[in-house]
């Protein structure tokens, strides 16, 4: 019962993350404005919050500890790579090109951390 509470709740952040990820990325480039929202500088925290908070119960209900498990280890490398371009993008970056470069490099290291978690391999096969 908690194993699948933390399971839906894992994956509706995985989802709702992804969809902030993209809405925020779509602005930057048609209404930068619409960045500066109140709800737009909190909502993301707070479901990547949540996310994160999942992520620790499940590791600790299935017993894979990053460390042990390859897959979670590279998890978790890939998810600081996505942060880091995540920050590039919206904070760092100044020039339009580069912060829509790392914004989608930032979504394709998600893809990869999808498929990682699917395949439970970080070669993907
Ligand atoms: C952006 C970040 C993340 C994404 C996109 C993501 C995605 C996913 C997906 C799609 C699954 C389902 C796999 C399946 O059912 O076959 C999953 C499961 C899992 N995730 Fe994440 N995850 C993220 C972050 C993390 C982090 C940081 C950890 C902790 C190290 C973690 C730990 C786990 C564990 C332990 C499972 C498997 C639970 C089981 O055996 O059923 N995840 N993740």
């Amino acid at each position: 019962m908690l194993y699948t509470t933390l399971k839906i709740t894992h994956l509706t952040c995985v989802l709702l993350t992804y969809f902030l990820f993209l809405t925020r990325g779509v602005w930057l480039v048609r209404d930068p404005q619409a960045l500066s929202k109140p709800w737009v500088r909190v909502v993301p925290h707070l479901v990547d919050t949540v996310l994160l908070g999942s992520a620790i119960g499940l590791v600790l209900i299935t017993r894979q500890y990053p460390g042990e498990q390859v897959w979670l280890t590279v998890k978790i490398i890939a998810l600081v790579l996505y942060i880091a371009f995540g920050l590039l993008a919206f904070r760092v970056c100044r020039k339009r090109a580069t912060r829509l470069a790392a914004w989608i490099t930032a979504q394709l290291i998600f893809v990869y951390i999808v498929l990682v978690a699917l395949t439970r391999t970080p070669l993907l096969i």
